[in-house]
């Protein structure tokens, strides 16, 4: 039985709320969740996870993972159980809802089996690029047909391949490096600019050799996977709205517990604390290979700043949140190298600047750079804001809602589910007025 359930869609409104107070964990990260459900469906034996997240995102992943053969049970909340198969091809098409990562990597993992699958999505899914993804993996020796959703991959038979990831896309390298543990001779991902080493860090978890060398990561020669206990610590790009929303809601003091401080996770951490945020990152330690911590933030007159384009791989997912806390904030900021923004979800960079504009802030697009002029004090807001049926869009644009003049409401906030299904009631607690 499916365990994707249908999202309605839905407006909510975000209205200014007194101080948010409270101590609160958010849900396990998305790009360790797609990644612990795909190694454990490939490794022999079994796996346990907890703190998975049980978004939509997540949960076509595994409905996936199972309709190639794996054993795929919830035992509880956030616990999953995963015993791994050899992949088979599956009787239908493999369809991935809105996630991009579950897409791209179970299309890596999947063509280095000698089956044939078809993978389809939801419109926004089926819009955005997938050769990135098929091209290396034709040059490893799989078959493609389509370059957008749907699409179908004969895999099996792949042989070496040297890649330079010159967008820094952790899907790109992750599909790569999957499709490579069932691959002949040296499978390499060279790196520019590092992206999130999650695949990396779980693939040496279940068994298997990564070597990273400078900026070249190669498979070693273990290439087997072995079940193992994976722990999913919270997702630094679900606490980003709550830890956005305690920075411009006055008087407020939020604790998020047991979130992953990854540093090529940590951008908006660093960029949050050179605009002047009150942010301290408490009790580091380190839990299932991925550093984690307990966040203390507490409202904070905020300046703008420049953002580097070298930053965006670290907070690539947080920049509309970053946008909303800049229009709070005194003078401008610039936010450099933001083109992969337009592939997301949906056209990033487009949407925020639309929902700016729409709530009264001074905001533009100017080549692949977001400038935003904050005057020091709430925007107007009063608006209702297009999300264009991506989840973090939504939850930026009711953060807004909490600190500017007038509400500001957002259509399709029903994808909110899509990673982060509990947010609303999560900041409700915490006087968060959204409803
Ligand atoms: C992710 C990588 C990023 C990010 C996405 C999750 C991952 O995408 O935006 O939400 O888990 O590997 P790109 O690889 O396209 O940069």
């Amino acid at each position: 039985m499916s365990t994707v359930l249908q999202v309605p869609a839905e407006v909510l409104t975000g209205s200014r709320s007194q101080a948010l107070a409270g101590d609160i964990e958010v849900p396990g990260d998305k790009s360790m969740s797609h990644r612990a459900l795909i190694l454990g469906g490939m490794a022999s034996g079994e796996t346990r996870i907890s703190g998975l997240l049980e978004g939509d995102d997540v949960l076509h992943t595994a409905d996936a993972v199972r309709a190639f053969g794996a054993d795929v049970d919830r035992l509880g909340p956030g616990e999953w159980r995963v015993r791994g198969a050899e992949w088979q091809s599956p009787a239908g098409p493999i369809d991935c809802g809105n996630a991009g990562t579950g897409a791209r990597l179970l299309m890596g993992a999947a063509a280095g089996f000698p089956i044939t699958v078809t993978f389809s999505g939801d419109a926004s899914l089926s819009s955005r690029p997938m050769e990135r993804v098929l091209a290396p993996l034709r040059a490893m020796g799989a078959r493609t047909e389509g370059s957008t959703l749907p699409v179908t991959i004969h895999g099996g038979g792949l042989h070496e391949i040297s890649f330079v990831n010159e967008k820094a896309s952790a899907q790109v390298k992750s599909a790569i490096l999957l499709a490579g543990l069932r691959a002949e001779g040296q499978v390499e991902v060279i790196e520019p600019h590092r992206s999130r080493d999650h695949s990396e860090n779980m693939l040496r978890a279940f068994g298997c050799d990564v070597e990273v060398e400078g900026e070249s990561i190669r498979l070693g020669a273990r290439r087997r996977l072995l079940g193992t206990d994976v722990a999913i610590p919270g997702d630094p790009s679900s606490a980003a709205f709550p830890l956005v929303a305690a920075l411009i809601v006055r008087g407020s003091r939020v604790t998020v517990r047991n979130m992953m401080v990854n540093p090529l996770r940590a951008g908006l951490i660093k960029t949050l604390i050179e605009m002047g945020a009150d942010l301290k990152v408490e009790n580091e330690r380190l839990e299932g290979g991925e550093s984690v911590a307990d966040l203390v933030v507490a409202a904070s007159d905020l300046r703008g700043v420049e953002v580097p384009a070298a930053r965006a791989p670290s907070m690539i997912d947080e920049y509309p949140i970053l946008a909303v806390a800049a229009a709070f904030a005194m003078g401008r900021t610039v936010m450099h190298g933001l083109a992969e923004l337009r592939v997301k979800e949906s056209n990033r960079l487009a949407a925020v600047v639309a929902g700016l504009r729409a709530c009264g802030v001074d905001a533009m697009e100017e080549g692949d750079r977001l400038i935003v002029e904050g005057t020091g004090s709430p925007p107007r807001g009063g608006a209702e804001v297009r999300a264009h049926h991506d989840h973090r869009i939504a939850m930026s644009f009711l953060v807004m809602g909490l600190a500017a003049q007038q509400p500001v409401a957002v259509d399709s906030a029903g994808m909110i589910a899509t990673s982060f299904p509990n947010f609303v009631a999560l900041m409700q607690p915490l006087g968060a007025r959204i409803a």
